[in-house]
């Protein structure tokens, strides 16, 4: 696509944030376009994490603005994320491990009746059909604990959950890094889905060779700073380890 067609869903602008005295991110300027796979790539400590963590509302920045579709938001909770379409999978756990796996796919968006009650069957009935999409067989009941799965049926049902909700984006901080080869070619292939089905991505990783093929577009953070950004076919693995490599020769000295 070309890059002057693409339409900005979310744009940080002059994202600052500090914890005490570290300076997590600093005059950050991020944007995420529709219908695109980003690749979010830095060292331990770039600043990764804390970025996802506050487009899904659990702090704001200390300074700068966020934009979704060209009007300002403030998102100061999980519930204000989701609200704009914003849906997060964290390194640790995508989904609550002592939950059933329905309550884990409604989170908090439960269908209920008229006089606000659960509605058991209807979340039931839905929960299979979305397990059944994105097949997942050999599960009888909804009812069953999230545990029960495997690490890489557990990340696909949480991107079911934001293709079920038709969130705008899925934010996914490390998706891949406790699960095996073929569990990660699996939530990968799940990946591309989701973008079929016109939802963005941001996926942060360390190991730029796991995420090359998945995304279209790389933004390298390095201290906290947008140290660069390259679309997938105007680069390489090579060049983006390298600019990762030297810049913590930098950090060293
Ligand atoms: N809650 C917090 N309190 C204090 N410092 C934090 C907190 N979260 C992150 N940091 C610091 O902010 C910096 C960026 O961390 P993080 O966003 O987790 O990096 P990454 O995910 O890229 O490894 C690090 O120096 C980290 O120690
Ligand atoms: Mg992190």
């Amino acid at each position: 696509m070309n890059p002057k067609n693409r339409t900005p869903l979310i744009e940080m602008k002059g994202i600052y944030k500090n914890f005490r005295r570290v300076e997590a991110l600093k005059n950050l300027d991020f944007t995420i376009y529709k219908n695109e796979s980003v690749g979010l790539v830095g060292d331990n400590g770039a600043g990764k994490s804390t970025l996802i963590k506050m487009l899904s509302g659990l702090f704001p920045p200390t300074k700068g603005e966020i934009f979704i579709e060209g009007k300002e938001v403030k998102l100061n909770s999980y519930s204000d994320s989701t609200k704009y379409g914003i849906e997060t999978i964290y390194q640790d756990s995508a989904v609550v491990n002592d939950m059933d796996i329905a309550r884990n796919i409604f989170l908090g968006r439960e269908p209920v009746s008229a006089l606000g009650f659960l509605n058991l069957k209807k979340m039931d009935k839905l929960s299979m059909e979305i397990l059944d999409s994105i097949g997942i067989r050999g599960i009888n009941s909804s009812r069953r604990l999230v545990d029960e799965l495997s690490g890489g049926q557990k990340q696909a049902v949480a991107i079911a959950r934001a293709v079920h909700f038709k969130s705008k984006v899925l934010l996914l901080d490390e998706p891949t890094s406790a699960l095996s080869v073929k569990e990660t070619r699996f939530v990968h292939d799940f990946m591309i889905k989701l973008k079929n089905e016109g939802i963005s991505s941001v996926y942060v990783s360390h190991t730029i060779s796991n995420v090359f093929n998945v995304v279209d577009r790389f933004v390298v953070l390095r201290r906290g700073e947008n140290a660069g950004e390259f679309l997938k076919e105007e680069t390489s693995v090579e060049e983006i380890s390298e600019l990762l490599i030297s810049h913590s020769s930098e950090d060293e000295n």
